[in-house]
C-alpha cells in the first residue's frame, strides 16, 4: 500500500511516498480501506522535530493519527457488524492507504456525511467539543477565541455561537476575519494588529470569562490580561512555537482556572462519544467542517507546506483513494 513517511526530521520535503506491506488486523481490530485522512497542525511541527518533551517519534515514520474509511478486515474476536461499515478513528499513521484500529474505538460515520467532512471532524470535532465541556461554555458567557479560522477553531466559533455564547474570533486577515464572522462570530478581530488585545476587548464588553488559546506563544499569554476574574482559560495552542507561558501568579490572584494540553486528551469512551456528537451535528447540518484544500496521499509534502504557509482558509485534507 501507498504510505507517506517522514525520513528524517525536517522541511515538507522529508515527507515523500513509501510503498509498505499491508498491515494485518490483529486481536481486537479492523483493518479500514482509507478513504480520507486528517491533517492537524501538530503534525507539521513534529515532523520539524519539535515538541520532544510532549509527544514520541523517530523517523521514519508515518505521521497522522486520523482516518475516515471503510471497514475492510475484521481481527479475531469483533464483531461481524462491523465489516463494510464506513467509519472514522483515531490510528497509528494515517497517512496510509490502510490502518488499523480498536473496533472498540471506532466511531460509525452517519448517512449523509461525507467522508472527507468525517476526515475533518475526527480530531478537531473531539477536541472541540471537549473543550467545551471543559470550560462549561454556557450562553451568555463572552468566549475569546485564538486562531479561530483554524481546522478547530471554525468549529469552536460555530459551536460556541449554537450554545448562546458572545463570540469574539481572533484571526489574520481579510479572508479570515470574512470566515469566522459568516460562522457565527459576533465581532472578528485581526491579530495582525499590534492593539488587538484592546481592539479584543472593546469587542468582549470588558473581559473574557473565556478563552480558548489555539496559538499559544506571546498571543496567547497576551490573552490572560482579557480574561475575567473567575474565568476559564485553556492554553491547549502552539503554531506559534509554543503553548502559552500564562503568568499563573496573576491567574491565582484572580480565580482564573487554566487548563493546558493535558486536560485536551480523552479517554477511548470519551472520544468515541465526542466524535458521534460531533458526526450527529454535522449530519444534520448544524456544524459544517471547513476544508480549504484536499491533497492526494502521494502529495503529503504539499499538504504540509499549505498549513505552514498559513494560505489556506479553512483546514486540509488528504485524499488517499488515489
Ligand atoms: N486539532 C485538534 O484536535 C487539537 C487537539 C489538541 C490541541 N490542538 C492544538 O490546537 C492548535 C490548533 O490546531 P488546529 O488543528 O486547529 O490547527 P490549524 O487548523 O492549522 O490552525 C492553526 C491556527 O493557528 C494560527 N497560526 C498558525 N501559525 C501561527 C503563528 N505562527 N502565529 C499565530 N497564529 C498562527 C492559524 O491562523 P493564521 O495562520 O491565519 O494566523 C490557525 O488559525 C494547535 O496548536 C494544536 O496542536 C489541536
Amino acid at each position: 500500500m501507498l504510505t507517506a513517511q517522514v525520513k528524517e526530521f525536517g522541511g515538507p520535503e522529508v515527507l515523500v511516498p513509501v510503498e509498505a506491506p499491508d498491515p494485518e488486523p490483529g486481536p481486537g481490530e479492523v483493518l479500514i480501506e482509507v478513504s480520507h485522512a486528517d491533517t492537524i497542525y501538530l503534525e507539521t511541527q513534529l515532523r520539524a522535530g519539535w515538541g520532544g518533551e510532549y509527544f514520541t517519534v523517530t523517523p521514519p515514520y508515518v505521521p497522522g493519527g486520523g482516518v475516515a474509511g471503510t471497514v475492510r478486515d475484521l481481527g479475531p474476536g469483533v464483531e461481524e457488524r462491523w465489516r463494510g461499515r464506513r467509519v472514522a478513528a483515531f490510528v497509528d499513521g494515517s497517512y496510509a492507504e490502510r490502518a488499523l484500529a480498536p473496533a472498540d474505538a471506532l466511531t460509525a460515520v452517519p448517512d449523509g456525511l461525507a467522508p472527507r467532512a468525517a476526515a475533518a471532524l475526527v480530531h478537531d470535532g473531539v477536541t472541540a467539543l471537549g473543550l467545551l465541556e471543559r470550560t462549561a461554555l454556557a450562553a451568555g458567557d463572552r468566549v475569546l477565541i485564538l486562531g479561530a479560522s483554524g481546522g478547530m477553531g471554525t468549529l469552536l466559533v460555530q459551536l460556541a455561537h449554537a450554545r448562546g455564547a458572545r463570540v469574539v474570533a481572533a484571526a489574520r486577515g481579510t479572508e479570515k476575519l470574512a470566515l469566522v464572522r459568516r460562522l457565527g462570530a459576533d465581532e472578528a478581530v485581526d491579530v495582525g494588529a499590534p492593539d488587538w488585545p484592546e481592539r479584543a476587548r472593546r469587542a468582549l464588553g470588558g473581559a473574557a470569562d473565556v478563552v480558548l488559546d489555539g496559538v499559544g506563544g506571546s498571543l496567547g499569554a497576551a490573552a490572560l490580561p482579557l480574561t475575567a476574574p473567575g474565568g476559564r482559560f485553556s492554553a491547549h495552542g502552539a503554531p506559534t512555537g509554543g503553548f502559552a507561558d500564562l503568568d499563573r501568579a496573576d491567574a491565582a490572584r484572580r480565580g482564573i482556572t487554566l487548563y493546558g494540553i493535558a486536560d485536551a486528551r480523552y479517554p477511548v469512551a470519551e472520544i468515541v462519544r465526542l466524535r458521534a456528537a460531533a458526526f450527529a451535528e454535522a449530519a444534520a447540518g448544524r456544524l459544517t467542517p471547513v476544508v480549504g484544500a484536499e491533497v492526494p496521499l502521494a502529495e503529503a509534502a504539499r499538504a504540509h507546506a499549505l498549513i505552514e504557509g498559513r494560505g489556506v482558509v479553512g483546514k486540509v485534507v488528504l485524499d488517499v483513494r488515489g
